[in-house]
């Protein structure tokens, strides 16, 4: 095998008209939403990683803690040959899980965002020239054909990134990530757990704006793709905390009456002043809840690694 191979799992078109199914549908529905896969062009991966050097922002700092403390536990208990990460990102904090696995073949990273994909893949080889890096370019919640690489598998979907997921799309998630795995084989699972609302809503609404320009990419990302007429400054960046569903909800804000056209969907989308369109939820977990939702998919949680501040958790769940 190269070292190297990037698969396309959809023709490229298919991205295309996914976001444009997924506009016409969001922008005609009342209340209005995006979903937040759309944020993550080159640009949009970028700010991302912005986000995660943020003071405000301590899920990725968290995380990075745990997988530190807790690699060669993960590693053991798993005793993975192959490493597949769903929304893989840079791939910066999985360093830490391919450092303790020394018997892996195959690192399959899983991304919507090509530039993504291949700059990680580029930062790695460089690094470690002797792994086999096959990544996929496909969307994790459409159902994932993995490459025929040696197992057991760790399936690994950090960053919290499962609850930007809705409660009914995670169940059907969960499932579709149980039916990858054989007998052996484990997911490892990050996710941010509840706490005081306004450490949330800061990790959410920072004070150098860089969570606001990741939030309005989505509009730049329609502009570009969709040829849409849309300033997006002419919205407004919001983060509130649902209490009773605990989690953040991202939103933009129309500043005043506008009206958004895009003519390749032959749409003219109104906006009231003031009208509020979600772009993401991001749910807050607790242990209880974690196992019971893994349970529903047949995966049984069989550790709970948190950092020392309770901020953030990771399991480890193997088929029940
Ligand atoms: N795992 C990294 C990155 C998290 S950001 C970390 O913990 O820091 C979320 C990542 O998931 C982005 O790289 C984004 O492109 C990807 N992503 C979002 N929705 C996706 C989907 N439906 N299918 C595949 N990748 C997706
Ligand atoms: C990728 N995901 C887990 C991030 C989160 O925290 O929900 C995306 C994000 N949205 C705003 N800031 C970061």
């Amino acid at each position: 095998m190269s070292p190297f191979l990037l698969t396309r799992t959809l023709p490229e078109d298919a991205t295309e008209a996914a976001l444009r199914a997924d506009v016409l549908h969001g922008l005609t529905r009342t209340p209005k939403a995006l979903p937040p896969k759309w944020f993550y062009d080159a640009r949009g991966s970028e700010l991302f990683e912005e986000i995660t050097r943020l003071p405000e922002y301590y899920p990725t700092r968290a995380e990075r803690e745990i997988l530190l403390h807790r690699a060669p536990e993960i590693a053991a208990a798993s005793g993975a040959h192959t490493l597949v990460e769903l929304g893989s990102g840079s791939s910066e904090k999985t360093r830490h899980l391919l450092d303790a696995l020394p018997s892996l073949h195959s690192y399959v990273p899983v991304d919507v965002s090509e530039s993504a994909l291949t700059g990680a893949a580029k930062a790695l080889l460089e690094e470690r020239p002797g792994l086999n890096v096959h990544a996929l370019i496909a969307d994790f919640t459409r159902g994932l054909a993995l490459p025929g690489t040696p197992g057991p598998r760790l399936v690994a979907f950090l960053g919290g990134t499962i609850g930007n997921l809705l409660p009914a799309e995670r169940a059907v998630f969960l499932r579709s990530v149980r039916s990858l795995l054989a007998p052996g084989d484990a997911l490892l699972l990050g996710t941010d757990l509840v706490k005081d609302e306004d450490v949330l809503v800061r990790a959410y609404d920072d004070a150098s704006g860089v969570t606001a320009a990741f939030n309005k990419n989505v509009l730049s990302v329609i502009a570009r793709e969709l040829g849409a007429d849309v300033d997006p400054d002419d919205f407004e960046h919001v983060a509130l905390w649902d209490r009773e569903q605990e989690w953040i909800e991202m939103r933009l804000r129309a500043r005043f009456a506008l009206t958004v056209k895009i003519p390749e969907l032959d749409l003219v989308v109104p906006f009231e002043a003031g009208e509020e369109m979600c772009t993401e939820i991001s749910a807050k977990f607790r242990q209880e809840g974690v196992r019971t939702e893994l349970a529903a998919a047949e995966l049984e949680l069989t550790h709970w690694w948190t950092d020392t501040e309770g901020r953030f958790a990771l399991s480890l769940a193997t088929a029940s």
